[in-house]
């Protein structure tokens, strides 16, 4: 699913990433952990297309047998939308737009027309439990039900990866263990690969694999 090699990245004379090998496999549910700072956001960001890497002679990045690094940016954002599903710390839904709105958005901008991205999206809303919820605005909902909308949101194009940068970070303990256990049945019913970075133990213990990073480095 993903194959990178020597991925470098530098902030002007910060040496952020030094190197970085990573193969993951389709269904993996992958963790990475590490102290603050140690490049775990820049990892996901770069893995996920988001960022660049910096230019370096033996750098690859392939997601699906594409090689991603070769795409130009409309290509790439094209292979983002269709591939690719992102869940942050803090949701990032847009206050104004009802949690059916924003969880239509990403099949919006690729083109999906508006009563098959209302059923796909009901259906997933209904699927995490959030029924009677569509039509709240993310201010009257609760942390947990905010995330669990930016879930469906990053699941609708139905991507085969989806990356999560410290998804549970701002939940209550409880909402943070149904979202992990939802990462869990997601993949056992879709097939899909996650890569979570987080500073939850029990989180990064329960992934198939778990990743350190120190420094810039996997160790
Ligand atoms: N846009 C940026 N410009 C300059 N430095 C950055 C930028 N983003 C991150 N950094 C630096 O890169 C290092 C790694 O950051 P980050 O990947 O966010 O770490 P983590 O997610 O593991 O806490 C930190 O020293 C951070 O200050
Ligand atoms: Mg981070």
């Amino acid at each position: 699913m993903i194959e990178a090699k020597n991925i470098h990245k530098y902030y002007s004379d910060l040496h952020v990433l030094k190197g970085v090998d990573l193969s993951i496999k389709q269904g993996e549910i992958i963790s990475i952990v590490g102290a603050s700072g140690a490049g775990k956001t820049t990892l996901l960001q770069i893995l996920g297309t988001l960022d660049k890497a910096s230019d370096n002679a033996n750098y690859q990045l392939k997601i699906n047998n594409n090689l991603v690094n070769k795409l130009n940016d409309k290509a790439l954002a094209k292979f983002r939308n269709e591939n690719i599903g992102f869940i942050f710390q803090f949701h990032q839904l847009l206050p104004e737009f009802t949690a059916l709105e924003n969880v239509c958005l990403p099949a919006f901008i690729k083109g999906t027309n508006k009563e098959s991205a209302e059923k796909r999206a009901k259906e997933l809303l209904d699927f995490l439990g959030l029924s009677e919820r569509y039509n709240h605005k993310p201010n009257a909902l609760s942390g947990g039900e905010q995330q669990r909308v930016a879930v469906a949101r990053a699941l609708i194009n139905n991507p085969a990866l989806i990356f999560a940068d410290e998804p549970s970070g701002n939940l209550d303990s409880e909402s943070a263990e149904n979202l992990h256990n939802l990462f869990f049945k997601l993949r056992d019913e879709f097939g899909q690969t996650f890569v979570i970075v987080t500073h939850n133990s029990e989180l990064a213990d329960m992934a198939d694999r778990k990743l350190t990073m120190v420094d810039g480095k996997i160790i």
